[in-house]
């Protein structure tokens, strides 16, 4: 039996994490990984510019037989999804700012969300604000230049334990990873965290979503 073939995207290495943890608990899969190192870091470009990027990038995977596309960008993901998924015929898995979960674990009532310009400016990222975290301050720290930072592997430790020391100090007991990217430093956050905010990321939750949508193939 042919393995079953599925693509993954990111602009850069954010999905290599994910990917990490696809090969580890769906080992029977053949993942085809793309992602776009001409244009990254996409969190601080349009919508139109990051639509006519993914297109022949998502044409690729349906030419090369991908049956199902895990797109683990958030900046895609929340802005263009929607569309996405009208322009090509295969199901897609997003990857979005784990606002639920964090507004539901809170105890201070203070969440922080880590994530791209674009990310945070989207529809969808106000909606999901809007629906789960009514009554709780988010904080939004300036990580604009994270992406391209951990992308060149010159990762500044400081300026990174400054921006989570700050949210810490503001009451935050739950920090959001929204960009796939701040995977690979999840590890340094959770350091300079030590024990007093909880940090999230999604990768478990796309791995659940994934196994869902490959029982529904036929
Ligand atoms: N890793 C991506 C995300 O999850 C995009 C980072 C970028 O290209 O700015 O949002």
């Amino acid at each position: 039996m042919p393995k079953v073939k599925i693509g993954v995207f990111d602009s850069g290495v954010g999905a290599l994490s994910v990917i990490q943890a696809i090969q580890k608990e769906l080992p029977e899969l053949k993942t085809i990984y793309k992602d776009d190192k001409t244009h990254v870091p996409y969190g601080t470009r349009t919508i139109q510019e990051i639509h006519g990027f993914v297109r022949p990038i998502f044409q690729e995977f349906i030419d090369e037989d991908c049956r199902v596309i895990v797109v683990a960008c958030n900046t895609v993901t929340t802005n263009l999804i929607p569309q996405l998924r009208q322009e090509f015929a295969v199901p897609m898995v997003g990857m979005e700012p784990a606002i639920k979960p964090a507004a539901k674990a809170t105890k201070s009532k203070v969440i922080a969300v880590c994530a791209t310009p674009r990310t945070l400016s989207s529809q969808r990222y106000g909606w999901l604000k809007k629906e789960y975290a009514q009554d709780i301050k988010v904080l939004e720290p300036d990580c604009s230049d994270w992406a391209l930072m951990i992308e060149n592997n010159r990762v500044e430790h400081d300026r990174v334990a400054k921006t989570i020391e700050d949210v810490i100090s503001q009451d935050a007991d739950q920090i959001v990873l929204g960009c796939t990217h701040y995977h690979w430093i999840e590890a340094l956050i959770k350091e300079v965290a030590n024990g007093r905010a909880e940090v999230i990321q999604p990768t478990r939750p796309v791995i659940i979503q994934l196994k869902r949508v490959l029982q529904q193939l036929s």
